[in-house]
């Protein structure tokens, strides 16, 4: 399938392959036990498991230089799936721990690495993280709403959902929307389809990360298709980590036949043994999706992406079948 692809939910640090991980630490002489099996995959066996040994890996990535690198290596691989637009969830919790100058600086070398690929095009939703609590969200939201602009152009959250509210960061989305950035946040992947109402209701996000678990209640169904909130669907995310026991009882197709608009995203691919490309493979074996659907389902995602215009029109273009 040559259509080509748009992404709206890919953690920078978890898109690191683990080579790319396995070597900085080489070069800094740090050692990282417990991060990767014997085939040299990431090691995790619970969705708790999986989160501390990302922290794990994100030591090794100490400053611009390396998230400049790892920009490159994640773009790349991107490109090789034909994606032609990716959002990635970038945490200044990572980078500089959540100081506006420190965070600038990655900033500027993820910014610099993308520019170098015209291939693709990146923007970047700043992501606070939600089992470091809401005050620690406010730095990041603090460095979002100083560095918002034409690279910076959401605000979301990841981490545990179950710690705590959504409507706990309220203080944090309220100032990054005044800044101009468009809303995201994970919900509906572990805290079920509440979750989901209190992102809506609390934080008024236009777009969800997950959200598979409003499948639970009719009426959450009907309120996302009546009110276009877009779902950031990651199916082999779901499977991996055990939200669904396989993908033939994922509810993504319900939810697009409920009329819910879903996209397709990957997440954190290497942890999960994923690309975009086989996203969209399985999902044509297992719900019969045939290329007018995916286009369908980029062209929702180009129509959700956190852009400009002219940026929105240039993918539309690029969807449209050739003639
Ligand atoms: N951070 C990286 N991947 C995540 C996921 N699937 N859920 C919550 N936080 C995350
Ligand atoms: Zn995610």
């Amino acid at each position: 399938m040559n259509i080509p692809k748009i992404e709206l939910h890919l953690h920078i640090e978890g898109a690191a392959p683990p080579a790319f991980i396995r070597g900085l630490a080489q070069e800094k002489g740090v050692s990282l036990d417990g991060v990767f099996n014997e085939d040299g995959s990431y090691r995790f066996e619970s969705f708790n498991q999986f989160l501390s040994v990302y922290e794990a890996a994100c030591t090794v990535l100490t400053g611009p230089e390396e998230f400049g690198r790892l920009t490159t290596a994640v773009l790349e691989q991107s490109i090789e799936q034909g994606v032609i637009y990716t959002e990635a969830f970038l945490s200044p919790d990572f980078c500089g721990g959540g100081d506006v100058g420190a965070w600038r600086e990655y900033m500027h070398a993820m910014q610099e690495a993308s520019a170098k690929l015209p291939q693709i095009e990146m923007r970047g939703i700043i992501t606070c993280i939600r089992h470091f609590g809401p005050d620690q969200a406010k730095t990041a939201a603090k460095c979002a709403a100083e560095t918002a602009g034409d690279f910076i152009t959401g605000f979301g959250m990841g981490g545990d959902e179950m710690r705590g509210k959504q409507g706990d960061f309220a203080y944090s989305f309220d100032m990054a929307r005044e800044a101009g950035l468009r809303l995201t946040t994970h919900a509906g992947e572990w805290g079920g389809a509440e979750s989901v109402w209190q992102a809506v209701r609390d934080l008024g996000v236009e777009r969800i990360g997950h959200g598979v678990q409003s499948i639970d209640d009719p009426r959450l169904v009907d309120h996302l298709a009546e009110h276009e909130i877009v779902l950031e669907v990651c199916p082999g995310s779901n499977v991996a980590l055990a939200v669904y026991p396989d993908w033939h009882s994922h509810p993504i197709e319900k939810l697009r036949e409920r009329g819910v608009k879903v996209t397709v995203s990957t997440d954190d691919p290497p942890f999960f043994h994923t690309n975009l490309g086989a996203e969209y493979d399985l999902l044509g074996h297992h719900f019969g999706w045939d290329d007018e659907i995916v286009r369908d389902v980029n062209i929702t995602a180009a129509n959700a992406a956190f852009c400009d215009d002219a940026t929105r029109k240039n993918l539309l273009k690029k969807l449209e079948p050739a003639s």
